[in-house]
């Protein structure tokens, strides 16, 4: 991660399709478009990927999460159930909905507590997701367990997740509805887009039409086209889809880079008795996107972050410090600072951010380094790397 990394004439070329016939839009131009659907092929290509019966492409990650609830009826004044570790994203597409963002304590695993979910069920919850932070997983089977037993719908955020899997199934294709970003930094990278991914054939349905101002997409006249429900703007282009599909059929190549550099990383830790790793949930294979570690406590991880930062081990991050992935420093989610008005039930929903704590993921974030594996190392760079960062937790702790 990231894909970028490792750009090559298979993109370029994909893309030059596209500029080649001069149809950048997804939809429609049958006649000029010599053959090529990027969107299409892409929407093919994860299917397979994510071994799944539907796949929606859409413009980021942000939009999916957005219209995976949309696409399954959460909206206003409904409560979305999500962890306190995640990017400012997961709120934000709550809230574009109207609905009230919920959120709970995370455990070892850095995801999702299913204890902390349960406790924080009322009447008005509609939905769980999970965030399927840092490569790594939630313990997904207790998970569905409280969603089936409260009749709530379950979703998936599997952005920083793809080439994971739990029990043999890919991460992002487990619950009800997941999520896919292809942002600039991600495993796969469209330059900007995101994916819906569902089993469910209404879903799907809802989350083609949503994503396109509520076209249904029969025939081939875009003009002649009805609107069962109103809708939005969040296509993808040709272009952005065109970068994907080079990039997913490289996706086995980059997670096996991943796992050689990851276990490199690992190793050398492993032996140093300050250093824990994040709890991978029994059947959970990681996609190596990052390796989590703690340390003893919140000051040392404070020492460590800032030696790294000193000795040159960049992309290693202490979320706790973070602006943009713990609760910790969401003031303008806690102070409601938004440009527009926002509604009575939204602003009473967000009331217990005045008060509530939240002592176990303070807990765990604390003491928690996150380091990006990068795809352009090579083996030596990672060995040299690892040394450094073993050494310098050593001398620290
Ligand atoms: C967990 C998570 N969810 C959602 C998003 C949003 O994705 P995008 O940047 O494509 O909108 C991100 C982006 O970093 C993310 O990390």
């Amino acid at each position: 991660m990231p894909g970028f990394e490792l750009f090559s004439d298979l993109e370029r070329k994909e893309v030059n399709d596209v500029l080649d016939n001069g149809v950048l839009m997804r939809y429609g131009f049958d006649g000029m478009r010599k053959g090529h659907w990027k969107a299409k092929e892409l929407e093919a290509e994860l299917r397979s990927t994510f071994q799944s019966d539907y796949v929606q492409l859409v413009s980021s990650g942000t939009a999916a999460v957005s219209i995976a609830l949309a696409s399954a009826g959460v909206g206003a004044g409904d409560e979305v159930i999500m962890p306190t570790f995640t990017f400012v994203a997961s709120f934000e597409a709550i809230m574009m909905l109207g609905a009230i963002p919920v959120l709970v304590d995370i455990d070892d695993t850095l995801t999702l507590d299913p204890k902390a979910v349960e406790e924080a069920i009322t009447a008005k919850t509609k939905a769980v997701m999970v965030v399927q932070m840092c490569g790594s997983m939630a313990n997904m089977d207790a998970l569905r367990t409280v969603c089936d037993k409260h009749n709530l719908i379950f979703v998936e955020d599997a952005c920083q997740a793809i080439g994971g899997s739990y029990k043999g199934k890919p991460l992002g294709s487990i619950a009800d509805l997941g999520c896919f970003s292809f942002d600039f930094v991600k495993t796969i990278t469209c330059g900007e887009g995101g994916a819906v991914v569902t089993n469910n054939k209404d879903y799907y349905t809802n989350a083609d039409h949503y994503s396109d101002h509520g076209h249904d997409h029969v025939g081939n006249d875009r003009g002649a086209e009805t609107h069962p429900f109103l809708g939005y703007n969040f296509r993808i282009s040709e272009l952005n889809a065109a970068v994907g599909l080079a990039q997913v059929r490289r996706l086995p190549e980059f997670i096996s880079i991943q796992k050689r550099n990851y276990t490199i990383l690992r190793e050398a830790l492993s032996h140093i008795p300050e250093v824990t790793f994040r709890t991978v949930p029994d059947g959970g294979e990681e996609s190596y996107a990052f390796l989590n570690f703690f340390l003893p406590d919140l000051e040392s991880a404070r020492k460590v972050s800032k030696a790294f930062k000193d000795n040159g081990i960049d992309a290693c991050f202490h979320y706790y410090d973070n602006n943009w992935h713990y609760i910790r420093k969401w003031d303008h989610l806690t102070n409601l600072k938004s440009l527009y008005p926002i509604s009575k039930e939204v602003k009473e929903g967000l009331q217990y951010l005045q008060t509530k704590s939240f002592e176990q993921s303070d807990h765990y974030i604390g003491r928690n380094i996150s380091c990006l594996i990068k795809l352009s190392w090579t083996k030596e760079e990672v060995k040299t790397r690892a040394n450094k960062m073993a050494q310098i937790i050593e001398t620290i702790n």
